[in-house]
């Protein structure tokens, strides 16, 4: 049987993952294979629910962390692992890296807390592959602004997206296997033909 594979998809807000992620959709389902697309926070009910509070509410950052990790228990258990386990590639729209790259670098939560909440809510599930969209801040506010109106979340600074974009490097660096790099700079067409390439060789 086909083995599923885990791919999640990172970078500040206004990167530009959407219609990347459409396109490595079609060209896997193009394949024959069967793709859950799925995005966090959210991918539930109940995770959906948990995704209005926090792009709403201003909250302490130990409560928002949790939040994430409470819809992310419900992901899991819900759609990624029933998913992995009848062989699906698995698109998430950001996944744990996120909470290392915003709560952790974007706003100073203790790196150890994560740690032990990924170990509580994952055990040992972890993305086969990453893809990084890596993109200047001032170039991902630029299309933000022209593309829809803001949400909590996106009227952070720029010195915060500055940190957020530097904890996701930081990140890579430390795990380079797993993450592929995608300069977020360049045109859509030329990012699409280096992500297909790239996932060929997941295969
Ligand atoms: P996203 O779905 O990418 O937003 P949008 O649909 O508006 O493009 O993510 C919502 C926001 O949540 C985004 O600003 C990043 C943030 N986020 C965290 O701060 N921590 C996390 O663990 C996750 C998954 C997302």
């Amino acid at each position: 049987m086909n083995q599923g594979k885990f791919i999640t998809f990172e970078g500040i807000d206004g990167a530009g993952k959407t219609t990347q992620i459409d396109a490595l959709e079609a060209w896997l389902r193009a394949r024959g294979l069967e793709v859950v697309r799925t995005r966090e926070p959210g991918g539930t009910p109940l995770g959906e629910k948990i995704r209005a509070l926090l792009l709403a509410d201003d909250m302490d950052v130990t409560a928002e962390t949790l939040l994430f990790f409470a819809a992310r228990a419900e992901h899991i258990a819900r759609v990624i692992a029933p998913a992995l386990a009848r062989g699906a590639w698995v698109l998430s729209d950001r996944f744990t890296d996120a909470t290392y790259a915003y709560q952790v670098g974007g706003k100073g939560f203790d790196a150890r807390k994560v740690e032990q909440l990924e170990a509580l809510v994952q055990g040992t599930l972890q993305p086969f592959r990453t893809v990084l969209f890596d993109l200047a801040p001032e170039t991902a506010a630029r299309r933000l602004a022209a593309a829809r109106a803001a949400d909590r979340f996106e009227r952070e600074s720029r010195d915060f997206f500055n940190r957020v974009r530097e904890a996701y490097l930081a990140r890579a660096q430390r795990a380079p296997g797993r993450f592929f790099i995608v300069d977020a700079a360049r045109e859509p067409q030329r990012i699409t033909e280096a992500l297909l390439t790239e996932a060929a060789s997941w295969m």
